[in-house]
């Protein structure tokens, strides 16, 4: 019988790169020979397409339904549970436990620092997910929000988007940015694995960070 894989996690704010890294990773390890499996969140399941057309406004986002942004987080707070659990049950373990490894774009991290709202939610989100698996390690990319922004403008500009999805501003990205430190802090208190990894340089050089502190996990 194979042995369990392990489950890595790439978390940053939108624009930082994680859908990249996560490919980039997923190759380098199946390049070493691992059997790996490269998945994300929001999943392709049923409450993850619902989810992302709530997030791309293909639905009315609920905040302008509940005129209530924080109402709005905790819909959707709920619903990213719901999808990982989804996500977990349908993918995830099946994977782990067939020996592969699984690099997830986003996890419960993303739940922490988007729809944070202060550290009473904080507490309420984390413990949503008591019963969650918990990664072998989370790779957090750390790149400043302006950056990112940049970067968001410039996709989109490419896809011939105009409208960006609901959390690409600058104020809610320094938002974000600031719940993820606290969330990683919190986490880290708990015994959780999470490396912050400087996203400012280019992706060969990201991705060249994120293999070099994966070492002792590796076979
Ligand atoms: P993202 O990976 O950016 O998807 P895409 O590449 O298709 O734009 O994820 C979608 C958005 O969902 C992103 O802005 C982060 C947000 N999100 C949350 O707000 N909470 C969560 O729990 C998760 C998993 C994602």
């Amino acid at each position: 019988m194979s042995s369990r894989g392990k489950f890595i996690v790439i978390e940053g704010i939108d624009g930082a790169g994680t859908t990249t890294q996560a490919a980039m990773l997923a190759g380098a390890l199946s390049e070493r020979g691992l059997t790996c499996l490269n998945t994300r969140e929001p999943s392709d399941g049923p409450v993850g397409v619902l989810i992302r057309s709530l997030l791309e406004k293909q639905i009315t986002p609920l905040r302008e339904v509940y005129g209530d942004e924080w109402a709005e987080r905790v819909t959707l707070s709920l619903l990213f549970a719901a999808d990982r659990e989804d996500h977990l049950s349908r993918t995830v373990s099946p994977a782990l436990s067939a020996g592969a490894w699984v690099v997830s774009d986003r996890y419960f991290h993303s739940t922490c620092a988007y729809q944070m709202r202060d550290r009473e939610s904080l507490d309420w989100i984390i413990e949503l997910h008591r019963h969650s698996l918990i990664p072998d390690i989370t790779f957090f990319i750390d790149l400043d929000p302006k950056e990112s922004l940049d970067r968001i403008e410039k996709r989109k500009s490419a896809e011939g988007k105009t409208e960006g999805d609901l959390f690409e501003t600058l104020d809610q990205l320094k938002r974000i940015r600031s719940a993820y430190m606290e969330t990683i802090t919190r986490l880290r208190e708990r015994g959780d694995r999470l490396e912050i990894i400087d996203g400012c340089p280019d992706k060969d050089s990201v991705h060249t960070a994120i293999l070099r502190a994966l070492t002792p996990l590796l076979p």
